[in-house]
């Protein structure tokens, strides 16, 4: 079955043709990011007016890198949702256009299963076992699911203010860094001693999965503003800050691994989990496999990650 996905839910453009779910064709990702590196986040009304412009080459580059075309294509799934209205009116738009004009079958996909499925994109060689404990970490939302099948799932914690992205891109802008904060964050935290700044542990005496982030950022602020000059420690304050996320994330994790004792395998999907040092953390102290989406642009937002939901909604609902 092959699937055209459709994503563009924040500041990119991007669409994708996957095979099965899993092989992808191609994925072509055009992306506004850079145009925002001084406002410090995503202009909305700016991101869909490149979307606007976007979205017809990036579709003709999916279709020409596949070497496919609309009679092999046997249905369209576009992120419906969440994500910033004028962003998803133009992914929504094209996709049901295309459905009309070209008599595809079309299913509409939720952002977050589209990143929950995003480990099977290309992953010839790890097996995938359910039940799986799936941490989805991106700008928008932190959510942490108990998942049995492709389509069935509980959400066992979710964030109670910022999200893991969100956390490192306000990070950043304390720190006076460029957005996308997370990529930003983690270059300086290189060079960096990451036990230097103490950071609280968010939740810490609370009986729960849900994640916390806002103080960890009001931290950031109050250590800035007491030190004489932060900007040489910036590495040092980088590298601190997102051990401090990363510690926070494996708490809840280990809670959760202790609550749900039939899990077989960890899942870190969504834009931090492009995270190396994360990753680092995880593997060290957690005695489960890990499995991530195999390349760095299926972490980040990509239309293949929505064309696999698109097949597993269809053809595994159970
Ligand atoms: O999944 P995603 O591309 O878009 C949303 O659904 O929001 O995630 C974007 C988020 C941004 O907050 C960005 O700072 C973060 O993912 N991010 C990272 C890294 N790469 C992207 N955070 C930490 N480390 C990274 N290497
Ligand atoms: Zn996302």
């Amino acid at each position: 079955m092959i699937v055209l996905g459709i994503e563009t839910s924040c500041d990119e453009t991007s669409a994708a043709i996957v095979k099965n779910g899993t092989k992808v064709l191609s994925n072509i990702i055009a992306s506004s990011k850079d145009m925002f590196t001084k406002s410090g986040g995503v202009i909305p009304e700016e991101a869909a007016r490149q979307q606007v412009k976007c979205m017809i080459p990036v579709l003709n580059e999916a279709f020409s890198q596949a070497d496919k075309s609309w009679p092999d294509i046997d249905l369209i799934a576009f992120a419906a949702e969440p994500g910033l209205t004028g962003s998803l009116l133009v992914g929504t738009t094209t996709a049901r256009t295309l459905a009309s004009v070209h008599k595809k079958p079309i299913v509409g996909i939720h952002h977050t299963m589209g990143h929950l499925s995003s480990v099977w994109l290309d992953n010839d060689n790890q097996k995938i076992e359910f039940p799986v404990l799936a941490l989805s970490v991106s700008g928008g939302h932190s959510d942490l699911w108990y998942r049995t099948s492709h389509c069935k799932g509980e959400l066992i914690g979710k964030t109670r203010d910022d999200a893991a992205g969100e956390a490192f891109d306000k990070g950043a802008c304390l720190l006076g860094l460029a957005y996308p904060g997370g990529p930003a964050i983690a270059k300086k935290a290189t060079e960096g001693d990451e036990s230097k700044y103490d950071f609280p542990l968010p939740l810490k005496d609370d009986d729960t999965l849900d994640f916390s982030f806002s103080g960890l950022k009001t931290a950031l602020k109050y250590i800035i503003r007491d030190l004489n000059g932060y900007k040489k420690e910036i590495p040092h304050l980088a590298a601190s800050y997102q051990n401090a996320i990363g510690l926070h994330l494996l708490k809840q994790i280990s809670r959760a691994l202790k609550k749900y004792p039939k899990t077989r395998q960890l899942h870190l999907v969504g834009g931090v989990s492009a995270n190396q040092h994360l990753r680092s953390l995880l593997e060290k102290k957690l005695d489960i496999p890990i499995r991530y989406p195999v390349k760095i642009s299926y972490c980040t937002d990509n239309a293949a990650m929505i064309a696999a939901a698109g097949y597993f909604l269809t053809t595994k609902p159970n």
